[in-house]
């Protein structure tokens, strides 16, 4: 495979990768059921099970805790069963919150949610968005620039109007597969500048850019995509990940990388892995 893209200012003296500590926002599955279809995942016929979705989700958090990160909590509620996927709720950048507004109508009560819990919450720049777009599912914020999907839900509109907001670059990708409707179910952070993505999810020009921007990324296979291993979260040195990503794992620790296996399968029939479950909450200095 090719050579390693880390800086030396990433990498500690021992040669490890070095982790910051991050700060997420979660949202307890209490409420979770898959009632309608609104990606190729979902099927309501299927059954799925809140008991079951919250054990996997503790375990998730328990992860998290146990990495040294801090995870706040918002309050599920009744009606909205995919308020669970709190990566959706909104993009948050030095502090700044740039709100959500979701494609469909059965996710639309989660925009004000997340908002409501922002703003109780100490953040004063709060913004209610113009345009529809679903939070970090399609920004994923990096230190120079937040790359963006689009093609499903989040419009290029709504990249605009975050750069006008935030104050970073946003680089338009465009989304071509339906199993990968979000930016994060195809593409995630690795830090130290480089990323992982499913070739396959995204246009010809949107590769293009992303050779580009990351000439050393990871890449992974399609069979590692559709367990949803690309909805991944690190920290610059650990990576949770969907346990059945086993090729995807392989390569990760052949780059130094610190892989949490974690079972997310009953989340995955909402179309959702540990990404989704996970907003983080970028404080005023980052
Ligand atoms: N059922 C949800 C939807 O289709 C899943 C959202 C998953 N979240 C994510 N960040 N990809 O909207």
């Amino acid at each position: 495979m090719t050579s390693s893209v880390l800086e030396p200012a990433a990498v500690s003296s021992a040669g490890k990768l070095g982790p910051t500590r991050r700060h997420y926002l979660m949202c307890r599955p209490s409420h979770f059921a898959v009632t309608y279809a609104i990606n190729p995942w979902m099927d309501p016929d299927a059954g799925a099970s809140a008991e079951t979705a919250v054990a996997q989700w503790e375990a998730l958090r328990a992860a998290y805790l146990s990495l040294g990160h801090e995870v706040s909590l918002i309050d599920p509620e009744p009606g909205l069963p995919d308020m669970v996927f709190a990566a959706n709720g909104a993009t948050v950048v030095r502090g700044r919150v740039y709100g959500a507004s979701f494609a469909f109508a059965e996710r639309q009560a989660e925009g004000p949610a997340y908002e409501a819990w922002f703003r109780a919450n100490g953040f004063g720049d709060v913004m209610t968005p113009t345009f529809t777009n679903e939070g970090e599912g399609d920004f994923l914020t990096l230190d120079r620039m937040i790359l963006a999907g689009t093609g499903f839900r989040t419009s290029i509109d709504a990249h605009k109007e975050a750069q006008e907001f935030l104050g970073l670059p946003v680089v338009t990708l465009q989304l071509v597969d339906p199993r990968f409707y979000h930016l994060d179910t195809a593409l995630f952070d690795l830090g130290h500048g480089n990323v992982c993505y499913f070739p396959g999810a995204f246009s010809e020009g949107s590769l293009r850019v992303l050779r580009t921007l990351f000439p050393d990324a990871v890449l992974a296979t399609e069979e590692d995509a559709t367990v949803l291993g690309l909805n991944a979260v690190c920290d610059g040195a650990n990576v949770v990940i969907n346990a059945e990503a086993t090729g995807l794992i392989a390569e990760l620790r052949t780059r130094g990388y610190t892989v949490h296996p974690v079972d997310l399968t009953e989340l995955r029939k909402a179309g959702g892995g540990p990404k989704c479950c996970t907003l983080e909450i970028r404080a005023q200095t980052h």
